[in-house]
């Protein structure tokens, strides 16, 4: 198996792979954590390094395919478990002393390609969007969700300003028939978007981003991830996202500022203080991009954005201010904060 898992038809690139090791240098060996395994990308490079072991996780029951190749490579230095990295801890035990903590996020190229899964367009198949391990599938939201709470989904995880016309549009449809297929779908909010020949992307692009970011509960699990990761990390240890679009970005943005040694005083009027709820050493406020080799090579990269920090001796408080911020976000996902 090479670097672009040459198992599969689909060819998978690692988003700024290089970067990533260079920031976390396996050469000097031990242990991370692989929080997206997806195709086995990131851990297939750490692993390469004798001296690394590489705990990972994926939500997708069909990644195991690709981990149980690596288990089988490296039986003493990998280990893989089927999980969501909101449950971290349930993997992991708090004396494991990680030197990175590394998130990719979003989907994978396998899970993008594969038609069945019903995240592009053009499938023909269930409308699931689900990644693994959901309470409901993209199904359920289009074809039961109340009118307006659908329309806020749309226009707040999705920033799609015909939020609430794209709902109304979807619900007249639904009173029919059932809408099945993600292709269904995508022909509905054609409909719904006037001139939408005009159009650079497929107009129903940012709907299907808030869908399917509401099917995976995604800006929570983001969010608790990283609360996760900043808890298991220890002095030294490395924690780093890779995002893919602006509202991933500013939920990882908010969440280094706050608890960084980048935060600003609260007042200007207020002495410095000794921030007890600093936690990272952070080195940029802002992001790392792929280069342009990179770009031409894997045109998904174009929109990647790597932070990173590294932990300091701090030890972890509850970050209730973050929660706050975010309070808007979890209640939308429905879920408890
Ligand atoms: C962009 S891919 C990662 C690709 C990987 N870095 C590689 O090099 O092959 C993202 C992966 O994260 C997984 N994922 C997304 N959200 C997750 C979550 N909350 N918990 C666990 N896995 C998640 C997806 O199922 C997908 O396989």
């Amino acid at each position: 198996m090479n670097a672009t898992m040459s198992l599969e038809k689909t060819k998978h690139y690692p988003v700024m792979l290089n970067q990533i090791l260079s920031i976390i240098s396996p050469q000097h060996g031990g242990t991370f954590i692989d929080c997206t395994f997806g195709g086995g990308g990131y851990s297939q490079a750490i692993l390469k390094f004798p001296d690394t072991k590489v705990l990972a996780l994926d939500r997708d029951k069909l990644t195991r395919k690709y981990a149980n190749i690596l288990e089988k490579k490296f039986p003493k230095r990998f280990n893989f478990f089927q999980e969501k990295f909101s449950n971290l801890n349930k993997v992991t035990s708090p004396d494991l002393n990680p030197k990175a903590v590394i998130f990719d996020l979003g989907l994978s190229s396998f899970q993008l390609s594969d038609k069945e899964r019903g995240f592009t367009f053009k499938s023909k198949n269930f409308l699931s969007m689900e990644m693994g391990i959901n309470e409901y599938s993209a199904y359920d939201v289009i074809n039961t969700l109340d009118k307006e709470y659908l329309a806020t989904i749309i226009k707040v995880l999705g920033e799609e300003k015909d939020g609430r016309i794209i709902a109304n549009k979807i619900v007249k449809h639904r009173e029919k028939k059932p809408i099945k297929t993600s292709e269904e779908l995508a022909s509905i909010i054609n409909e719904a978007k006037k001139n939408y020949n005009n159009y650079k992307k497929n107009p129903a692009t940012k709907t299907f981003q808030a869908i399917r970011i509401f099917v995976n509960k995604e800006l929570t699990e983001l969010m608790l991830g990283l609360i996760e990761a900043s808890k298991l990390l220890s002095n030294g240890g490395i924690l780093i996202v890779v995002s893919f679009h602006s509202l991933e970005d500013r939920i990882v943005k908010n969440f280094f500022n706050l608890y960084s040694n980048l935060r600003k005083n609260p007042s200007r009027y207020l002495p410095i203080m000794e921030n007890k709820s600093n936690l990272f050493k952070l080195f940029s406020k802002k992001p790392l991009v792929a280069d342009e080799k990179e770009i031409k090579q894997n045109i998904r990269s174009r929109s990647a954005k790597l932070r990173y920090a590294v932990r300091n001796s701090n030890s972890f408080f509850y970050p209730d201010e973050f929660k706050k911020k975010f309070a808007n976000y979890f209640k939308l996902e429905g879920s408890r904060s």
